[in-house]
């Protein structure tokens, strides 16, 4: 395939060239069992505890609190129903309006078993109403589970404040941190965040790896009945290259973080001017101070996001309409339906998502291709004829 400008950096990422070479090996010479006696297995049992601790350095906690999983959705899922088993009396989650799937439909199946499910709203902005989560917590209450940052907006929520709010009302806290590893700073040991899913492939490891962190002295059910690995919590054979692949991008993002992030967030604002100066009747979703520095969403009035997203396909483009997992859907994204984003305008959002391979000239391309593309789709919509 020609080259390609790959914006949809939150959809999955580019697996690092170190990545891949740390995780070979294992691959191809190195195949031994993990839990195995010998030498040749214990070997990769030694890379397994490097990984932890890499992935815990990342997230300012203790290598035991790492938990590997198979993806984010997992870690999301056992976040979530692990906390109820523990607490069988308390039948309420509280959540919010715009989470991931793998969040907001864990919910609704919760709901159909009866469980009762507490939605808070955000604004025009897609800021998190705090207040409104103080009112919805109660002692029926068992889990609050609420994103670290938006994957269609990049909006931040104030994860330690929440988390502080809630663990004062004695409730257990998980956030869905899948979008913020490896893109703002983490420290988990001062933030009493008892949960925290993360995932592979949005941070330049390969798909089918993830964790969860479970603070120390949280009550979490068994994730997967088996043997002894994950300390008993999650029985089953490592997947030991994709761990290991995962630890070695912790161990780049930290190393990298800060000069990474600001660089990104200049090609990211930059694209965003460029877009706004050239295109007129378009706006940005979730336009706040606190956003990932990698995420633009960009309505274009009186036009469908899924034409701009084939236009841009022909120049080799990639973005994204709303999230890859609800894309392909005629629904416009619940999130920026609970922003209160108008039909038509939701409709016409495009996220581009950055990454550390992303160039200025990536950036020019992007600026140069969307008026053209804007315009050709304004002068074909019915929306602006009838507007005119
Ligand atoms: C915020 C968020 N949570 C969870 C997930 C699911 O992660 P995975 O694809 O690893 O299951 C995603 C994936 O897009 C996401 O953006």
């Amino acid at each position: 395939m020609a080259d390609v400008i790959y914006m949809d950096n939150n959809a999955t990422t580019k697996v690092a060239d170190e990545v891949i070479e740390e995780m070979m090996p294992y691959l191809r010479e190195k195949y031994g069992n993990p839990s195995s006696m010998h030498t040749f297995g214990g070997q990769v049992g030694k890379k397994v505890t490097q990984a932890r601790q890499q992935v815990a350095a990342l997230l300012g906690c203790e290598p035991d609190e790492i938990i590997f999983t198979s993806c984010g959705t997992e870690s999301d899922n056992t976040a979530i129903k692990g906390t109820l088993e523990m607490y069988p009396n308390r039948r309420k989650v509280v959540t919010t309006r715009v989470e991931h799937p793998a969040v907001l439909t864990t919910c609704r199946d919760l709901e159909r078993h009866g469980y009762s499910i507490s939605e808070i709203s955000v604004d025009r902005k897609g800021n998190l109403n705090v207040d409104e989560l103080g009112f919805r917590l109660d002692d029926n209450t068992a889990v609050v589970t609420i994103m670290y940052a938006n994957n269609e907006t990049g909006v931040i929520f104030p994860i330690e404040q929440i988390a502080e709010l809630v663990a004062e009302r004695g409730i257990v806290f998980h956030t869905d941190a899948v979008q913020v590893a490896g893109k703002i700073p983490l420290n988990l040991k001062n933030t009493p965040v008892n949960l925290l899913s993360l995932s592979g492939h949005k941070l330049h490891a390969p798909k089918g790896v993830g964790v969860l962190y479970v603070r120390r002295g949280t009550r979490m059910g068994t994730f997967m009945h088996g043997g002894h690995q994950e300390a008993g919590r999650r029985g089953g054979t490592e997947n030991v290259p994709g761990i290991i692949a995962l630890g070695k991008a912790c161990q780049l993002a930290l190393a990298h973080l800060e000069e990474e992030s600001t660089r990104v967030k200049s090609l990211r604002d930059k694209l965003e001017k460029g877009i706004l100066q050239s295109c007129p009747d378009c706006f940005v979703n979730g336009e706040t101070p606190n956003r990932l520095p990698n995420t633009t969403n960009i309505s274009f009035e009186f036009i469908e996001g899924e034409s701009i997203l084939m236009m841009l396909d022909q120049f080799g483009i990639c973005a994204s309409s709303g999230s890859a997992c609800t894309s392909g859907s005629l629904e416009p994204s619940h999130v920026l339906r609970a922003m209160g984003v108008p039909f038509t305008a939701a409709h016409g959002s495009i996220r581009f998502s950055l990454s550390r391979y992303n160039t200025e000239a990536d950036v020019d391309c992007v600026i140069e291709k969307m008026p053209s593309i804007v315009n050709r789709l304004r002068e074909l919509s019915p929306f602006v004829k009838s507007r005119t």
